[in-house]
């Protein structure tokens, strides 16, 4: 594909999303961009410096002084996250910063500067970005918006064999109680809501295999450059 476009991935917790554009984006050559990494590293940074979460001031200061880059660890084939020049990308999967981290997301400061951010890290195309905001708010031009849901009791059969991989056993019952609670969060909080935008592509994976959700969004993306 010659012509480089923007791909702005959204959707519910625990649909996949993370998984399929780091798979698409390889699929296409594109660069991924996991803005989800990015709150969860600014809350990294909150808890190391005892930044409050209602100190508008010290907020300020901190977003100064922060800087998150990916980089793509060849020999893993991953791409990891640095804060400040440190790779955090175990740190901030850990539980309690995915515990933290809704509340710094929910900050309209963090919210502008992350959003400042991923702007640059996308100026150039030839990037798919996943998170709650990216068709609506960050790239409300993309060329192509996907937006990825699921059945509620199917993302918590994935989520409970995730977990049952990890020798954790959890009660299906509590993981969608846990998901309900996330999705209101997102889709209600004040600034940036995850909503579905009109102009998006709605992927659905209930009933979709892992290849079919990556190769149906290959194939819009193809679809999206040829028509440019
Ligand atoms: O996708 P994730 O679970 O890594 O996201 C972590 C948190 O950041 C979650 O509370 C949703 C929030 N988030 C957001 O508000 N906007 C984004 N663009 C990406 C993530």
């Amino acid at each position: 594909m010659s012509k480089k476009i923007v791909i702005a991935i959204d959707g519910y917790s625990a649909c996949g999303k993370s998984s399929t554009a780091k798979a698409v984006a390889a699929q296409l050559g594109y660069g991924y961009i996991d803005t989800g990494a990015m709150y969860r590293s600014v809350t990294l940074y909150f808890k190391e410096h005892n930044v409050s979460l209602t100190d508008p001031k010290g907020i300020k200061e901190a977003l100064k002084v922060i800087d998150i880059r990916f980089k793509y660890n060849k020999q893993e084939g991953v791409n990891e996250t640095f804060l400040n020049g440190t790779n955090v990308e175990k740190e901030i999967r850990k539980m309690y910063i995915s515990d933290a981290v809704s509340d710094v997301a929910a900050i309209g400061l963090v919210r502008e500067a992350m959003v400042e951010q991923q702007r640059k890290m996308g100026k150039k195309k030839g990037v798919v970005m996943d998170g709650r905001d990216i068709g609506s708010v960050v790239f409300p031009d993309a060329e192509l918006k996907i937006f990825m849901t699921a059945d509620v009791r199917i993302r918590a059969e994935r989520r409970q064999k995730e977990l049952f991989e990890q020798k954790q056993i959890v009660n299906l019952e509590e993981i969608i109680e846990n998901l309900r609670k996330r999705d209101r969060i997102d889709t209600t909080r004040a600034e940036s809501p995850l909503v579905q935008p009109e102009d998006a592509k709605v992927v659905d994976t209930s009933f979709l295999t892992f290849e079919e959700q990556v190769g149906e969004i290959v194939k819009a993306a193809e679809k999206t450059v040829a028509a440019q």
